[in-house]
């Protein structure tokens, strides 16, 4: 038997034989580490698939031919030849959680390194690495950056689709006995392919995702035995990679979990940096865009900064608007310089305003686009990404620059290091506002792949610059969430539609590979500016609070009852962050009957978040059931306080009275088992749940 490695996360668990010629074969792929096992040598000697000795069909990157039928991970030419590539050879090595292994093609003249790693937050992530050694140049068409193993039998893929203002929406199919592909093709991570999946069979669930903001495609093959490779990686244009001789490729990162919770936890614990070293308690944010859109008028801005802090806001984030001559959304991107006639002083009698109030500063930018009217455009019309002789696609009236030259990032460098450099800024909104068409660079190749790369580039070379400075990531709402985007941000604007309702799903949606505090979540005016809809503002807030909270209204606007309302759940949030957003507390359940609840749970106390959506349709709501993750801490419980103090119920019984007034204690074990007997609740109504234990309560384990 040759070699058997084992990549062992705790969580999850991959077992991988590596041939003399081929891919490294994958024996098991799942929750307990498999051994060497007489097992193996049987299955090997028994395989057909019409060669005379048949080719494994489960293996990682397989490559195209030689007897391998199913869908090529790698692949690629060199100027006709060498199509088809075969890597054996492997050497193997481990440093700490990484194992790389180091195959050859003697023929094709290649070399493929695969790392993986086993992440102490029980992921297991794999990315590849490929070198021509050949003497001329080899074209790549693809090189995925992993391949993981799913079960035979039915399976059912997660997804998530959407458009602006609708991301995140779940997506179950079933698989049928064809390839299953996403390919996103917009340039950025897009709102209606988000590169992230949860595979379901009925013995095994695992999520995947590609940590990338740009290009990308998913496949789940069928192999012949019924099983499933399900590979993830970059998608190329025709001609994008050319690797010159010596020249390598290296793909993205994808990484696997058993679930939502391990996802998070290697968001917190691995993935993002934060500022400090450890990031602080999210601050409530007022963001100026729906309250003034591009009408920056500095007295009234300093006035609803102001009000801001009355309200216990503890960031000002001044958007769209601050520069060149932007009056509307059609000129300026590009032109960095403050705007003389909204700003004739500068910006800092705003900004030493705001952090006078003890307040952050953050300002939007949205550094990768030009509008055709501008100054930049003006003096480098061939800075954008177009091709020569193609129409000139606009989107939101706006191109994108080509950040890949150095005299462009160089240039968008030092006008956003100007702003940070002069100003008390501690936040950026790095937005992205369209998508990429048709993107060359100079020379007419395409550019995407590099640009992605270019981007994060930018982003490091700020974050190097201004360590102390937070990155939100934007794209027209939710278009850049991914675990490339996380590594170097600290927040993602979910969605820009803050309509409550539709945040119920969108929220629940992004939940599952993002951990709560990372999302924007803002309570903004009512009727909402994007669908009409008019909500309370305890809808508002109960829908918002879990998250990284914010407000995005003229706070001006405000009678002083809500004013005394919103200041009642910004104190409840500062409250309850620590607990919403501390490691393995939050949960979150499938919605029933339009009813989604949400929360988190330690040992002392318990938030849980009930939200009607549409209308129920059963004369009744079926009690709530806590989830393990709740009732795990057993003991008896009460609910100490619900929120909104009135919640709106379309019925009442007097013992749901008693309930929720406090008055019944009861064993965390029944709320589990026989579930809490909550009233119904309105449509588009929420209401929070705080529960405590009793002290020398009865403890059920
Ligand atoms: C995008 C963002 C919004 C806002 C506007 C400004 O649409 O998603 O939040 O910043 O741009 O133009």
């Amino acid at each position: 038997m040759s070699e058997i490695i084992i990549i062992d996360s705790g969580q999850l668990s991959l077992s991988l034989r590596l041939p003399d010629l081929g891919m490294p074969e994958i024996l098991s792929f799942g929750t307990e580490p498999v051994e060497p096992d007489p097992l193996f040598e049987i299955e090997r000697s028994s395989r057909v698939n019409g060669m005379d000795v048949a080719a494994p069909s489960s293996v990682l990157l397989p490559t195209g031919g030689m007897g391998f039928f199913g869908w090529p991970a790698i692949a690629g030419h060199r100027g006709g030849r060498d199509f088809v590539a075969q890597f054996g050879n492997w050497t193997f090595s481990r440093d700490g959680h990484d194992t790389v292994l180091v195959g050859h093609d003697p023929v094709a003249k290649l070399e493929l390194s695969i790392t993986l790693t086993a992440h102490p937050s029980g992921l297991i992530s794999m990315a590849t690495k490929l070198t021509n050694r050949g003497e001329s140049d080899y074209q790549l068409d693809r090189c995925m950056a992993a391949t993981f193993l799913a079960p035979a039998g039915d399976l059912q893929v997660m997804s998530f689709t959407g458009i602006w203002g609708r991301e995140f929406q779940t997506r179950r199919e079933l698989l049928g006995n064809g390839t299953w592909i996403q390919e996103n093709r917009r340039g950025r991570t897009s709102h209606d392919r988000f590169p992230m999946l949860f595979i379901e069979s009925e013995t095994q669930i695992f999520g995947v995702t590609l940590g990338f903001s740009g290009n990308h495609q998913m496949v789940i093959d069928r192999t012949d035995d019924g099983q499933r490779l399900v590979h993830l990686g970059e998608l190329f244009e025709p001609g994008e990679v050319i690797l010159a001789p010596g020249e390598s490729y290296r793909s993205p990162i994808a990484y696997a979990g058993a679930d939502t919770e391990d996802f998070h936890a290697f968001v917190r614990e691995e993935l993002m940096t934060w500022p400090g070293g450890a990031m602080s308690p999210r601050p409530v944010t007022l963001n100026t865009w729906e309250g003034n859109y591009f009408d920056h008028r500095m007295d009234s801005l300093k006035a609803q900064a102001t009000a801001a802090a009355e309200l216990g806001i503890e960031r000002f984030v001044l958007d769209d608007g601050w520069f060149g001559k932007r009056d509307d959304d059609t000129t300026s991107l590009g032109d960095w310089d403050i705007d003389a006639r909204k700003y004739p002083e500068g910006l800092k009698p705003l900004v030493d305003h705001v952090t006078g109030l003890g307040m952050q500063f953050g300002i939007w930018f949205e550094p990768e686009m030009v509008n055709p009217v501008s100054e930049l455009y003006k003096a480098h019309p061939d800075w954008a990404l177009t091709i020569e002789g193609r129409p000139i696609l606009e989107s939101r009236t706006q191109l994108v620059l080509d950040l890949t030259r150095s005299e462009v990032s160089d240039y968008l460098f030092g006008k956003i290091d100007a702003v940070l450099s002069n100003h008390d800024v501690s936040y950026i909104k790095w937005d992205m506002n369209r998508d990429l068409t048709h993107a060359a660079g100079r020379d007419g190749k395409a550019k995407t792949a590099a640009q992605t790369r270019a981007v994060y580039a930018l982003m490091d070379r700020i974050r190097a610059a201004h360590p102390d400075v937070e990155i939100e990531s934007c794209a027209s709402g939710g278009g850049r969430i991914d675990y490339g985007a996380l590594k170097r941000t600290h927040r993602v604007w979910t969605s820009d539609c803050t309509d409550a309702l539709e945040r119920l799903e969108i929220q629940r949606g992004a939940s599952v590979f993002v951990p709560p505090e990372i999302l924007g979540s803002h309570i903004s005016a009512s009727p909402n500016h994007q669908t009409g809809r008019r909500h309370t503002l305890a809808f508002r807030a109960l829908v918002a609070i879990a998250y990284h909270l914010g407000v995005e209204l003229n706070p001006l606007e405000l009678s002083d009852e809500e004013r005394d309302e919103l200041k009642v759940y910004i104190e409840t949030y500062k409250r309850l962050r620590d607990l919403f957003h501390a490691p393995g507390a939050s949960f979150r359940m499938e919605p029933l009957d339009g009813r989604y609840v949400w929360g988190a749970a330690s040992a002392e106390k318990i938030v849980v978040i009930v939200a009607q959506g549409p209308q129920m349709v059963g004369e009744q709501p079926a009690p709530l059931r806590l989830p393990d993750q709740v009732t795990q801490f057993g003991g008896q419980w009460r609910i100490k306080t619900v929120l909104s103090a009135e919640p709106q119920f379309i019925r009442i019984s007097e013992g749901q009275k008693a309930l929720l007034s406090g008055a019944v204690t009861f064993a965390l074990s029944s709320a589990g088992l026989a579930g809490l007997p909550l009233p119904m609740l309105t449509p588009e109504s929420a209401l929070l749940l705080e529960l405590e234990p009793i002290k020398g309560g009865k403890t059920h384990g």
